[in-house]
């Protein structure tokens, strides 16, 4: 088994790590140009996922060390599965290929692993290695390193809005009563709280529908870097800009 992790540290230089003060408390992450990586070094687009993997681990270690409580990979969506079987087939792969080198550093680091995302239509062995990692990581307290795995929002907000037609139906909801709160609730990322900070890689500007509900009042960032390429600093200085950011909400200061 490779353990890179211990030897991996967090960049040490003060002034390139962000103010402990105000640090995002979940971080989203749209893990966007493992293909044109691949491609401009004339390798298979799956060797740009699996580029791709290492770069989860760098950014994992860098929120880690500065306190963010959770992480949010966008790792496939439900428009994924229109790729290339063969494509699909890695990506499916390639959690547990993840997870069997790092999941020990994981438990080690105090992280805990989820999903959110649909169980149906992933592969059993996708879900085996998830779910083990989950049972594995259930009673750690630390970062919440959470992949979003055959996610998409629309189809999480439609699924919410039925299942409260249902309660309505039924009598058992006043469907005038429901509030923000409740409705959040009914969505896959129930109990998380919204995103602070979203990064989106490869120069690429939308959401392709990631956390449409939550990302309301999110901060963004855009990086021109290929999702192979980023590393910790890039991870810190997306950070740092959020700092920088003045959070309204609609108000005035
Ligand atoms: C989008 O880039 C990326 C994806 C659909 C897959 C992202 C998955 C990873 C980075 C690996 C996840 C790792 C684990 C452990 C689950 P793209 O391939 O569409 O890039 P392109 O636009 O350049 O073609």
């Amino acid at each position: 088994m490779v353990r890179i992790w211990k030897k991996s540290k967090p960049e040490s230089d003060a002034a390139s790590i962000p103010d402990p003060h105000n640090v995002p408390k979940h971080v989203a992450v749209i893990m966007d140009g493992n293909g044109r990586w691949a491609k401009q070094r004339g390798l298979p687009r799956i060797a740009g996922h699996h580029a791709g993997m290492k770069a989860v681990k760098r950014v994992t270690i860098a929120a880690d060390h500065i306190g963010v409580k959770a992480l949010t990979m966008y790792a496939f969506s439900t428009e994924n599965w229109t790729r290339p079987q063969e494509e699909v087939d890695y990506l499916m792969k390639l959690p547990q290929e993840f997870l069997a080198i790092e999941l020990q550093e994981l438990i080690e680091k105090n992280v805990q692993v989820r999903m959110t995302g649909w169980r149906e239509g992933l592969p059993a062995h996708t879900l085996a290695a998830l779910d083990q990692a989950e049972a594995d990581t259930r009673h750690n307290t630390g970062l919440i390193l959470n992949f979003a795995l055959n996610y998409g929002s629309r189809r999480e907000i439609l699924e919410a809005v039925k299942t409260l037609a249902r309660e309505t139906a039924d009598g058992q909801r006043d469907i005038d009563a429901l509030t923000e709160e409740e409705f959040a609730r009914k969505l896959l990322t129930s109990g998380l709280p919204d995103p602070d900070l979203m990064i989106r890689t490869s120069g690429e500007l939308r959401l392709s529908n990631f956390m449409l509900w939550q990302s309301a009042y999110t901060e963004f960032w855009f990086s021109n870097r290929y999702w192979p390429e980023f590393g910790e600093a890039d991870f810190y200085e997306a950070v740092k800009e959020y700092q920088r950011r003045t959070r309204r909400y609609g108000g005035l200061k």
